[in-house]
């Protein structure tokens, strides 16, 4: 049979054509288009494996795969020719191309499968680069923050909790912590490659495949480490969008801490940082802005990222087993998170770079002896007084300071020696942002050579870092 009375892929068994408002509907060509290469990647390995059992001739098998290079050749090229196309979907788009080019030829590469195990394997191979893409981000971001932390490695700043002044910590450090949160995000992106990292194709509808396909050859040759386990589950898992949604809402939400910092960090009331210009917007109306806009839309944007994930587990939630069409609702949301992250992570490192640091506010901050009372009561504990003791005279020091007017290192010996006698001349004398930093010497901790330490460690990590790669078509 050549004839055919229309180019749908599922014509045969209807009287009436579709509603065209439904017809609009149902459409997912205007943006699974974007799985293209993926699609013809799969469709190559595929025709080579219906040649491996004998469906294909070896010339029908060079036919088409000519043919799907040439598709692949031209879908590059001319953009128009996709816009025109009145494809349903993206696999509709290949096989009509297919026919088009070798006619009836064309109809015999969807044998024994179906786009369901099609979409979940283009899916999984778009996942898998996009992992990729915004690891590649990521590792410019942490090079960004290791410039910085070498830079500014005698800047003490006032770390903070419950946004109250707490203890001295140097820059590098709070730099570094940020650095931290992001190597765990890309871990998390690194588990998302590796639960996408499974060939769907050979599980059919649901099913199987009844003609002894060669799953594992086919798998290689897409760069995929294994098979999926059981094809009615192939065709049903999103859990590898749902991990990467989230390793993309993790991102997001890093970024949306280290915006929420900056912008503080830019106010006039803190003026630790100088925002960069190139980073920074003006206001039409008031001469003398400078907005933090670059921050300000990372943060914002980190609400559709979440939203996305999500939008995700809310469509897959209460879902039966198998291929619904609900599914199709997995790829935009996904496509623009992805999109999003990759800008936001690119914006994030740019403005990293370029932000310069207010030193001297930033000393001044931290050099508030208010911030060494944590110190000096461990000079007590050195002393063998029990901490909640130690902890309760310190406090009445900061009463008395704070009774006469003056910062507690300017008390007299014999004030801080009515309330202990422990209390000695060092201990007015020895307190400074320095001390209370170079004191901090444990492994993790803020003391210059236990971040010097932390910095040589996160380059070695970096440096250790791999993607998988072989999935780009
Ligand atoms: N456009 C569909 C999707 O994105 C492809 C699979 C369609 N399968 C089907 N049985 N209608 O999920």
């Amino acid at each position: 049979m050549t004839e055919r009375k229309d180019d749908r892929l599922w014509g045969g068994r209807f009287e009436r054509a579709p509603n065209e408002q439904f017809d609009a509907f149902q459409r997912s060509f205007a943006f699974d288009r974007r799985l293209l290469p993926y699609e013809l990647a799969v469709d190559r390995a595929w025709a080579k494996a219906l040649q491996g059992v004998g469906i294909l001739e070896a010339t029908e098998a060079k036919q088409i795969l000519a043919a799907l290079d040439k598709i692949a050749e031209r879908s590059k090229t001319d953009k128009a020719w996709l816009d025109a196309s009145g494809a349903e979907d993206v696999h509709h788009f290949v096989e009509k191309a297919l026919v088009e080019e070798l006619g009836a030829l064309g109809w015999k590469l969807h044998t024994g499968r179906s786009r369901n195990e099609l979409v979940a394997t283009d899916f999984r191979l778009f996942v898998i680069d996009a992992t990729a893409d915004v690891q590649h981000g990521l590792e410019a971001l942490l090079n960004a923050f290791l410039l910085q932390a070498k830079a500014n490695l005698s800047v003490p700043m006032a770390g903070m909790t419950h946004m109250q002044h707490a203890q001295p910590i140097l820059l590098s450090h709070f730099l570094l912590a940020h650095a931290e949160a992001f190597t765990r995000d890309i871990t998390r992106l690194q588990h998302a490659a590796a639960s996408a990292d499974a060939c769907p194709m050979g599980s059919g509808a649901l099913a199987g495949n009844s003609f002894m396909i060669d799953r594992n050859a086919i798998a290689r040759e897409l760069g995929f480490s294994r098979i999926t386990a059981n094809s009615l589950d192939a065709v049903s898992d999103r859990d590898f969008a749902l991990d990467y949604l989230f390793a993309l809402s993790g991102i997001a939400t890093h970024l949306s801490r280290l915006a929420e910092d900056s912008v503080i960090f830019a106010s006039q009331e803190f003026s630790y940082v100088i925002l960069p210009d190139e980073f920074s917007t003006g206001s039409s109306l008031m001469p003398q802005k400078k907005n933090p806009d670059a921050w300000e839309l990372i943060r914002g944007k980190t609400g559709r990222i979440n939203g996305a994930l999500i939008g995700l587990l809310t469509t897959l939630k209460g879902l039966p087993s198998g291929y619904q069409r609900d599914l199709q609702e997995d790829k935009e949301a996904l496509f623009g998170s992805h999109d999003q992250v990759v800008e936001m992570a690119w914006v994030a490192m740019g403005a990293v770079t370029a932000t310069k640091f207010n030193a001297d506010r930033l000393r001044a901050a931290a050099s508030n002896p208010a911030l060494f009372a944590t110190d000096a009561a461990d000079y007590l504990v050195r002393r063998g007084v029990p901490f909640r003791q130690a902890h309760d005279l310190v406090g009445k020091v900061l009463h008395e300071a704070e009774r006469q007017g003056k910062p507690w290192t300017q008390l007299s010996l014999a004030d801080v020696q009515k309330i202990s006698p422990l209390f000695e001349k060092d201990f007015l004398e020895g307190p400074s942002v320095e001390n209370a930093i170079a004191t901090k010497i444990v492994p993790g901790g803020t003391a210059p050579e236990a971040v010097r330490a932390a910095i040589a460690n996160l380059e070695r990590r970096l440096n250790k870092l791999t993607v998988k790669t072989g999935a780009k078509p």
